[in-house]
């Protein structure tokens, strides 16, 4: 039996105490996450994963530092420069989840180069959610419905199955991992988890690697999925 997940979703904590630990400043923790955000993906695209959701921002981020909000901002910016390549070479197709209106124009500019560059790959869909909130993002799909119902585009019909079309993520989520030993989902694809697989995991997400990643899965496959009914 070696079921691989289809949707995995990474809520990627542990940056700050993985450098306080080495006695260096937040931002280096931030640096090395960054970095483990490739070898993930790249991993996750070698698996046949076919989307990987990495939480990188929340809404709730912004009561950070300034000097620290900062230096996320840069990231997008390292990263792609770095790593575009690689990802056009792997077939990989990033996408972001999030309201990007509210970082500085220059982030905004890479996102949307790195999107536009990567958009006809079929491999892996890595997906970044930054400014990502899912009580946001619910109350914005309800907004927009609501407001579809008013000006009579359509029925007040909603089905459960419509619902993902109003939504920043549409998928359900096969696996969901936390990485750093907090158990908590931080508002985090709320909706979508309905019947994910949790793990969480002491490990730090800049220590975070392919064998941590394959471990999950094995995890995962361990797991009876019933989804309300009996075991098969
Ligand atoms: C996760 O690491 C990255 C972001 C939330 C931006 P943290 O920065 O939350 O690291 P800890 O939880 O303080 O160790
Ligand atoms: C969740 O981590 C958000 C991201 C990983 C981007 P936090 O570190 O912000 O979560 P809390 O504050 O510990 O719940
Ligand atoms: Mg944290």
């Amino acid at each position: 039996m070696n079921k691989v997940p289809q949707t995995v979703a990474i809520i990627m904590d542990g940056n700050g105490r993985w450098a306080k630990a080495k006695g260096l400043p937040r931002t280096a923790g931030h640096k090395q996450g960054a970095e483990q955000i490739r070898v993930i993906a790249l991993a996750a695209n070698r698996m046949g994963i076919k989307k990987l959701i990495l939480y990188a921002f929340s809404t709730e981020n912004w009561k950070r530092p300034e000097d620290e909000i900062g230096y996320l901002c840069k990231l997008p910016g390292i990263f792609f420069s770095r790593y575009i390549k690689e990802l056009m070479e792997n077939n990989i197709r990033v996408t972001f989840a999030g309201e990007l209106e509210r970082f500085p124009e220059s982030t905004q500019k890479v996102i949307r180069k790195a999107v536009d560059q990567t958009k006809e790959n079929t491999g892996l869909n890595l997906d970044i959610a930054i400014n990502y909130g899912s009580r946001r993002e619910l109350l914005l799909g309800m907004q927009a419905y609501a407001q579809e119902v008013a000006e009579g585009k359509r029925e007040n019909n909603l089905t459960e199955a419509e619902v993902a079309q109003y939504l920043m993520v549409p998928e359900d989520i096969d696996l969901l991992i936390r990485t750093s030993g907090e158990e908590r989902i931080s508002n985090f694809l709320l909706w979508q988890i309905a019947y994910a697989e949790l793990i969480f995991t002491p490990v730090a997400w800049p220590d975070f690697d392919e064998t941590a990643l394959q471990d999950c899965i094995d995890q995962f496959n361990h797991r009876d999925r019933r989804y309300g009914g009996l075991t098969s």
